[in-house]
């Protein structure tokens, strides 16, 4: 059964901090090469020769599940573009274009510890609306990590997150939550981005978790597309994430896969 992922000692900090500052290098690495024109294949192959020879890592997403008869995840990241709301399958016939608006979620195992970690990008100009989207749910994973402090319950983060979503008028997104990370990839806790303040597990220093906020322009309804992955929204609306790897510090959060641009953490 899952246990709570948990920072024992410091082992596990430097772990977790090696393992988050590569995620995010792979992010800050992959910016300038989406562009209309590039195919989602062409991404997943830069990102994973980037990760296993220029970071000596590996990428959590190849052959990841396939439990119960689902098929293993094909690629080395995830490729979510526009209405796909996560687990978006890099392809070589999907080309991006113009205003497309891609979320890439990148997940490395270095020396056994996983970061996690995802951003939207924009391939050329963005309408209005996609860069409101991808803004405010940026605002929503921030707002959620801006809770976490011992003491604190789950349902604070999920509060903070769903509240600031809808009173901007867009929903969240129920199947698919933050999870425990340190040794294993999805373990204990599940962080949902909803929920109640002052319900749920209580906080405390040394835990680490994913706070990853799929927020939809629409309905929050999704469904899965044959290929037993991609999750897209039923509306075909637009639908953003953003996610970072932390811990629960004695006196609030660190956060794990902070790149350079980010005036936060
Ligand atoms: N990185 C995703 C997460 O945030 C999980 C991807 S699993 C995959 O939890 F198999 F789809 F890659
Ligand atoms: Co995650
Ligand atoms: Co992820």
């Amino acid at each position: 059964f899952a246990m709570t992922a948990r920072i024992e000692n410091d082992t596990d900090l430097m772990g977790m901090r090696a393992a988050g500052r590569a995620a995010a290098s792979v992010l800050e690495m992959i910016g300038e090469y989406v562009q209309p024109g590039v195919t989602t294949e062409d991404l997943d192959r830069r990102c994973h020769d980037f990760i296993v020879k220029d970071l000596g890592c590996i990428p959590a997403p190849l052959n990841y599940g396939g439990g119960g008869g689902q098929m293993p995840f094909p690629k080395s990241i995830c490729t979510s573009v526009n209405h796909v709301v996560c687990h978006g399958i890099p392809s070589p016939s999907k080309k991006l274009k113009n205003g497309d608006a891609i979320n890439i979620d990148i997940t490395v195992i270095k020396d056994g510890y996983h970061g996690d970690t995802s951003k939207m990008f924009f391939a050329g100009e963005p309408s209005v609306m996609a860069r409101r989207l991808s803004k405010i749910t940026q605002e929503c994973m921030y707002k959620g990590i801006e809770q976490v402090r011992p003491g604190a319950r789950l349902g604070d983060i999920g509060y903070a997150i769903q509240r600031h979503a809808e009173s901007n008028h867009y929903s969240v997104v129920r199947e698919f939550c933050g999870h425990g990370i340190a040794k294993v990839f999805h373990d204990d806790p599940q962080v949902l981005h909803y929920g109640r303040p002052g319900t749920g597990v209580v906080l405390e220093a040394g835990m680490s978790f994913t706070i990853e906020p799929m927020i939809n322009a629409g309905k929050r309804h999704i469904k899965i597309l044959p290929d037993q992955w991609t999750a897209v929204t039923k509306d075909h609306k637009l639908s953003a994430q953003w996610e970072h790897t932390l811990m629960v510090t004695t006196d609030g959060y660190e956060i794990f896969t902070l790149r350079g641009e980010e005036d936060f953490g």
